[in-house]
């Protein structure tokens, strides 16, 4: 396997910096309420779109930024320092665009991405259903052609900000004797009828971002909004994760920054048998091991959103399935490491949601999960090593 060279750039330092301060000015302060309530965090949203970081991957031909991989990464780990739900935000832009992106005719971009890269409009990923989550080729819902339209039927599971967002890629079987090569890739909108929201999933953490079903009642879309040929569309789907499974691994980096960043101030102030907790070498070892984890997967994940830049603009860039893979499990394993341990440092306050650590510890949870479980992702890895 060959290695990039890649340095986080002056710019991107400096981007750091914006976006943290935004975050603690204008995301932090509503981070624990968005928990409690399970409300969607519509103050992080304007900020965000304010500053135009809701959305930074979005090409400049399409009205956006135009922002490299490693910047939409360090976006959203500063925002998922201070707020994993809020940091769904421009992760999940990301995801729902990134198939028009890499397979969509021109128009069909030229249509739905500006409005992204505006703030009017946010855009959800539908690949899994009840029956198909790990197995996602084994979906059911259908898209079947009539005339310039096709019709849509079936329900999508666990779609990240489903409601909220205007616009969804969808992946339904166009040819059902196909396997995987009968799965095709549509826009669908919110407004389109027979589009429905099932109830918000009553979920561990990640509770300000609505994760509900996509429920698809005889829905007619004109063709023209199938992204990429027919057949193509579980592909698709696969090759999206490929750029999007890094975006995991950045939030899954922001969570434990944020634990980690908590808990070294929290030994400092905590004194106990006489001395700061700080004084103490197992808490020390326990604090180096932590950032150390977090720190290998940090250059893991910048290495993958390199290989991502490569593929996106048409190097060939063969090892970006693993790295994804290796990133997202790497970040997110890390994150669960870092975040229970930083609620150990602080221990029965670390317990109560008097502090965020709980909270950290909860969120952390979901990036050994979605965008393919950790066992997916080791699956993917062994298959790129033994073909
Ligand atoms: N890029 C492009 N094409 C790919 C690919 C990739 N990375 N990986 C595989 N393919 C192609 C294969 O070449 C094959 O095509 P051909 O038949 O033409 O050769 C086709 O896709 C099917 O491949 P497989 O036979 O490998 O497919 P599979 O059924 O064995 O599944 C899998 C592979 C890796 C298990 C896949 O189903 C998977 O990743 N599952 C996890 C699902 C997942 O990640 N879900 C996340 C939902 S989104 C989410 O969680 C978002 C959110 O809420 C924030």
């Amino acid at each position: 396997m060959s290695f990039p060279l890649y340095a986080p750039a002056e710019e991107h330092e400096m981007l750091r910096e914006t976006v943290r301060a935004l975050a603690e000015e204008k995301i932090a302060p509503h981070a624990a309420e968005v928990d409690e309530t399970g409300e969607f965090p519509w103050d992080a949203c304007k900020a965000l779109v304010a500053a135009d970081l809701h959305a930074v991957h979005v090409p400049e031909e399409y009205d956006g930024a135009g922002a490299d991989a490693l910047a939409a990464v360090i976006v959203i780990e500063e925002v998922a320092r201070a707020c994993a739900s809020s940091s769904l935000i421009p992760a999940v832009n990301k995801l729902g665009t990134v198939p028009l992106l890499l397979s969509a005719a021109e128009d069909l971009k030229r249509r739905y991405l500006p409005p992204v890269a505006r703030g009017e409009a946010m855009f959800s990923y539908a690949l899994s259903e009840a029956e198909a989550g790990s197995d996602a080729a084994a979906m059911r819902t259908r898209a079947v052609r009539d005339g310039d339209h096709y019709v849509l039927n079936g329900t999508k599971m666990w779609i990240t900000n489903a409601g909220v967002s205007e616009y969804y890629t969808v992946m339904a079987v166009t040819d059902p004797a196909a396997g995987p090569r009968g799965i095709s890739a549509f826009v669908v909108e919110k407004s389109d009828e027979g589009v429905s929201f099932g109830p918000k999933e009553r979920k561990l953490g990640i509770k300000g971002s609505p994760t509900r079903q996509v429920i698809l009642e005889n829905v007619h879309i004109p063709a023209t909004r199938r992204i990429g040929e027919e057949g193509t569309g579980f592909k698709t789907a696969l090759a999206t994760l490929d750029h999007t499974r890094i975006t995991i691994a950045a939030q899954a980096l922001g969570i434990a920054q944020g634990a980690l960043d908590h808990a070294i101030h929290y030994v400092k102030e905590r004194k106990q048998f006489g001395r700061p907790l700080a004084d103490f070498q197992g808490l020390q070892f326990m604090l180096a091991d932590m950032a150390m984890k977090l720190e290998a997967a940090r250059q893991l994940t910048y290495a993958a959103a390199a290989k991502s830049d490569q593929a996106m603009h048409g190097t060939r860039s063969p090892d970006l399935t693993f790295f994804s893979s290796a990133a997202k499990c790497a970040a997110s394993d890390a994150a669960m490491e870092i975040t229970t341990d930083a609620v150990q440092l602080l221990g029965g306050y670390g317990y109560t949601r008097d502090y965020p650590l709980e909270r950290m510890m909860r969120d952390a949870k979901i990036t050994q999960i979605y965008e393919g479980t950790n066992q997916i992702q080791r699956m993917v890895m062994a298959r790129q090593l033994l073909k």
